[in-house]
């Protein structure tokens, strides 16, 4: 088991890479941290290119997440040679995945899982890739089970986590809205 809230490497699967952000993934970023369609049911707002380097700060190296409450977000990175319309002649950061642990006052089984992608990559399973890849790291931490919080409009973040295997498991209230939770055993 490799060590808890701890990313050693970066994870490759068929099409794809999850590894730390860098500085240099600003205008990968700022292609769908820009996008109202992207952000319509995230808690943040559409960035422009000043706000998508203050928040990459606080993100570049990012291997673990070490206190409860802590996020832990990696970038997604579509290979160069990946058989997807979206790859490019680079390797090129499509979308982020991320993983946040229970807060201090929250029962320790409210890990949550959370991804966007850039809209051009949308439908060719991307992100059940990356969710995959991060689930399986959850699993390997030794953790039990995640959770996946959906706004109720966000058809196509509930078809993801229903073909993830996730459950419906109640709802939470956040900034006064009622939002889906979905729980899937690792
Ligand atoms: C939700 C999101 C991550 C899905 O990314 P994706 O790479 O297109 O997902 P996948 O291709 O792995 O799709 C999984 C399933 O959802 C379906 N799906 C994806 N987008 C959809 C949409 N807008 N409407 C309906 N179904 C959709 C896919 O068709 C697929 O189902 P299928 O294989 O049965 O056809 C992406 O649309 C996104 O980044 N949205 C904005 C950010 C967001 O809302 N994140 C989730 C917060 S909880």
């Amino acid at each position: 088991m490799s060590a808890q809230w701890v990313v050693e490497q970066p994870i490759e699967t068929e099409r794809l890479r999850l590894r730390p952000h860098r500085m240099s993934d600003v205008d990968d970023l700022l292609r769908f941290h820009s996008d109202p369609e992207v952000v319509r049911y995230l808690p943040w707002p559409v960035r422009d290119r000043a706000a998508v380097l203050e928040t990459l700060a606080v993100k570049v190296g990012q291997r673990r997440a070490e206190r409860p409450g802590d996020w832990l977000v990696l970038a997604i990175e579509l290979r160069a040679d990946a058989q997807h319309p979206a790859a490019a002649d680079r390797d090129r950061v499509i979308g982020e995945v991320l993983i946040k642990r229970a807060g201090e006052h929250e029962p320790a089984d409210e890990t949550e899982l959370g991804f966007a992608i850039a809209r051009d990559a949308w439908g060719g399973g991307l992100a059940g890739e990356a969710a995959r890849a991060m689930l399986g790291l959850a699993a390997d931490w030794g953790l039990d089970s995640a959770v996946a919080v959906v706004a109720p409009g966000n058809e196509g973040s509930r078809r993801l986590v229903a073909k993830l295997g996730f459950e419906p498991d109640g709802t939470v209230v956040r900034r006064g809205v009622d939002l889906l939770r979905f729980r899937r055993e690792l």
